[in-house]
């Protein structure tokens, strides 16, 4: 069964960190994008050089450091914008500018107040002037996903005209179902000329929660690059979240897609850009919450504990999480206590538990969730206590 690689394009450093509060200095992007180098993402999205002193030094900092991956500016199509990111990125192994324009009627109207022969010009010229620089060139069409596919398409000719290697179609508002934006792509695959030159790229808005599904779907269709962010952080509802693409493609081989991300290290990166940012991740986020593998009602809790299969499609190892996590609470069960009891050095008979687990339902109607001190506590007030401890 032969696959196909989805290349990993991370933007966390640009895209990522324009979450408001959330601004990394120098040093803290530079061990981020180390990380990322070590987890394998095929290209790191740095900054928007132009944007700021600040941004163009830690865009060039990293550009020394990334020992495998491409290093990538993000420029408006504006010369000058095209040319501090070719500075920023100047000693990078692989260098890429990623330059581009809105392309949706609402982005050339009220934003540019143009019109779409001169977008279409701009972008062509854009690129052809990134291409200058670096021969790696990615081209997005800013607001793609409200485009209209004709016109779309007609842009992406023009910038692969012009030398584009990698053409980003963004739903930049999140709007996008994912039918639809699967349909989006499979329309540029069939009717770009000279697509085959190009990769087609997934960079999908979360403002509907659709991020991941349009991405997924994207690939689905043919894209072959997947723009996403540690923790799913970004613009507003944020961006696809990278460890959820990537489980999705390595959980449904069928899709014979594949990626270089080494998924063990999933987890720690997550808390490394949580921890770095100040942004607290959800208990329930996919993948790397708190509570992605905890089980804690009694049903799931003895399923998980007789085979893990039963309610985890993910072996938590996969992704850096050292084991499932049985939570005990009022809703747990006797599997669940037993087994909880158990590795504090209780062996516990039908018996013994009978008492251990009424004194526990109690305890847990006044406390939220019971942990190990609570247990040994629980035992220890049992009145056949003295037996349990002879026998453990
Ligand atoms: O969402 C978007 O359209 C972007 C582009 C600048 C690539 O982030
Ligand atoms: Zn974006």
């Amino acid at each position: 069964m032969s696959f196909s690689q989805v290349q990993i394009f991370d933007t966390t450093l640009r895209d990522g960190e324009q979450v408001p509060g959330c601004k990394l200095n120098t040093e803290q992007k530079l061990i981020i994008a180390e990380q990322l180098d070590e987890l394998g993402v095929d290209i790191i999205e740095a900054g928007f050089p132009v944007s700021s002193p600040g941004d163009f030094k830690s865009v060039q900092e990293i550009a020394k450091v990334v020992k495998h991956a491409s290093v990538c500016g993000l420029s408006r199509s504006v010369e000058n914008d095209i040319k501090v990111a070719a500075e920023a990125i100047a000693h990078a192994k692989k260098p890429r500018i990623h330059t581009g324009i809105g392309t949706s009627d609402t982005h050339i109207k009220y934003k540019f107040r143009s019109n779409r022969e001169d977008i279409l010009e701009r972008a062509y010229k854009a690129v052809q002037y990134a291409k200058s620089f670096v021969e790696d060139v990615e081209f997005y069409a800013e607001d793609a996903g409200r485009t209209d596919n004709e016109y779309l398409a007609r842009v992406c000719e023009a910038a692969i005209k012009a030398g584009a290697t990698v053409l980003n179609i963004p739903d930049t508002t999140g709007y996008c179902l994912p039918h639809e934006y699967g349909d989006k792509i499979k329309y540029l695959k069939e009717n770009v000329k000279g697509i085959e030159n190009a990769i087609l790229s997934c960079h999908c808005h979360n403002d509907l929660g659709l991020a991941t599904a349009n991405s997924i779907e994207g690939v689905i269709n043919g894209a072959r690059q997947i723009e996403c962010t540690i923790n799913g952080i970004g613009e507003r509802a944020g961006n696809t979240a990278l460890e959820e693409v990537v489980m999705i493609i390595k959980q449904h081989p069928y899709l014979k897609l594949e990626t270089n991300i080494k998924t063990e290290m999933l987890y720690g990166m997550s808390q490394l850009v949580s921890d770095s940012m100040g942004i607290y991740t959800q208990p329930n986020k996919a993948i790397v919450g708190a509570n992605a593998f905890a089980h804690s009602s009694g049903i799931h809790q003895d399923g998980v504990i007789k085979k893990r299969e039963t309610y985890e499609i993910i072996n938590p190892k996969d992704v850096g999480v050292t084991e499932s996590a049985i939570v005990l609470t009022a809703r747990s069960g006797r599997a669940a206590l037993a087994y909880r009891a158990k590795k504090l050095g209780y062996n516990l008979t039908k018996l013994q538990l009978d008492e251990v687990y009424a004194n526990f339902l109690t305890f847990a109607d006044r406390k939220k969730e019971i942990d190990d001190s609570d247990i040994h506590q629980i035992v220890e007030t049992c009145k056949i206590y003295k037996e349990i401890i002879s026998h453990s």
